[in-house]
């Protein structure tokens, strides 16, 4: 298939379209790079050894969005590209739905007036709210903050689409919480502020760009008392967009909802204690209070997309710590401008 790869240059992007060139796949890029670095680009050429087509702009741009379909061969749609940051979206509510909401109304226009029929949408394990710990597909969906609501209501969208339009074919991608990088240590994540999540923040203490962790938290109700979340590795997260596309090529189902994780909680200073064996030294912490909105516990029940998408997660928390610490030591300010 020739798939359009939306947020491309992101990081679940660029490591998924590692994942389609290898799975044989063509791979078009649009990325508007307001949170991505154009150099990434480079790097996926030199390892896949092609040429990656990259279309520099905002999918709410439904002219720009129109003429890309009408001047390229697209199958299929993975579509990433979005705003994810959960304090910001509280602050810039408005800026969310538009964007967020915003590009998948032209994608999903452009695609219909194309018959372009499968789209993989990124979706988050958010969607569960503070429900979040052995979560199924059939729990009900909402959200405790703007981002997590852009996620709730795509998916809303995306669903009545599939109602009236059933020659869709949709995917509906709910992420625990992705970290790792590329084993080449190429290509990783790289957030332009300081850090929200807790993998890059270990990652960048770990290389001297901040003084020490802040644990939000050590008096949860679990076994060490701090935050437990599922960590998927972000490779094994890429391999799950090829799967759930693979399946729409075949699938009579319209639309469809997979967990992405690997059902196994990690609590923070579990994953704090991996990655300083990862690094060979330990880390400086100290416990702080609760931040604002977390959940104690979430991690996937992945059984669904086990058994209908022949997927599972492979990659332990300790490959997950070497390859982002690998990733981080050689690329300390991340990639260059
Ligand atoms: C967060 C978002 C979630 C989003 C996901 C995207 C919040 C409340 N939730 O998930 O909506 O889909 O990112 O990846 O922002 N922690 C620390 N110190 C830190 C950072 C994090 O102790 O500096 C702890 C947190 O309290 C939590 C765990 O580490 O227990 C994981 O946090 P994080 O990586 O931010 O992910 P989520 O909160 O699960």
């Amino acid at each position: 298939m020739r798939v359009l790869v939306s947020g491309g240059a992101g990081y679940i992007g660029s490591h998924t379209v590692l994942a389609l060139v290898a799975a044989g796949h063509d791979v078009v890029v649009v990325d508007d790079f307001s949170n991505a670095k154009p150099t990434v680009v480079g790097r996926l050429e030199a390892l896949t050894g092609r040429h990656i087509p990259v279309h520099a702009f905002d999918l709410t741009d439904i002219d720009k969005t129109e003429h890309l379909f009408a001047t390229d061969t697209i199958d299929a749609v993975i579509h990433f590209a979005g705003y994810k940051a959960v304090g910001e979206s509280v602050q810039k509510p408005l800026d969310y739905y538009q964007n967020n909401l915003g590009s998948t109304f032209s994608l999903v226009r452009a695609m219909q007036k194309h018959d372009v029929d499968k789209l993989v949408f990124s979706s988050s394990a958010t969607v569960y709210g503070t429900d979040q710990a052995g979560a199924t597909e059939d729990r009900p969906t909402f959200a405790t903050n703007p981002y997590g609501w852009t996620k709730v209501m795509q998916e809303q969208i995306l669903r009545d689409i599939a109602v009236a339009d059933p020659e869709m074919r949709i995917a509906l991608l709910r992420y625990f919480n992705p970290v790792g990088a590329h084993p080449s240590g190429t290509i990783g994540e790289d957030p332009s502020d300081v850090p929200n999540n807790l993998m890059p923040y270990i990652a960048q203490v770990a290389v001297g760009r901040r003084e020490k962790l802040q644990v939000f938290g050590d008096d949860y109700d679990t076994p060490d008392g701090t935050g437990v979340r599922d960590y998927i590795h972000v490779e094994d997260l890429a391999a799950g967009h090829v799967a759930a596309l693979e399946k729409l090529a075949v699938t009579d189902e319209p639309i469809s909802t997979w967990n992405l994780g690997s059902g196994r909680g990690t609590s923070v200073l579990e994953l704090l204690h991996a990655f300083e064996k990862a690094v060979g030294r330990e880390l400086p912490y100290e416990v702080v209070g609760r931040r604002a909105g977390d959940v104690a516990t979430s991690y996937a029940d992945p059984s669904k997309a086990n058994a209908e998408l022949g997927w599972s997660t492979q990659k332990t928390v300790e490959e997950m710590c070497a390859d982002t610490w690998r990733w981080q030591s050689q690329n300390p300010d991340g990639y260059p401008d």
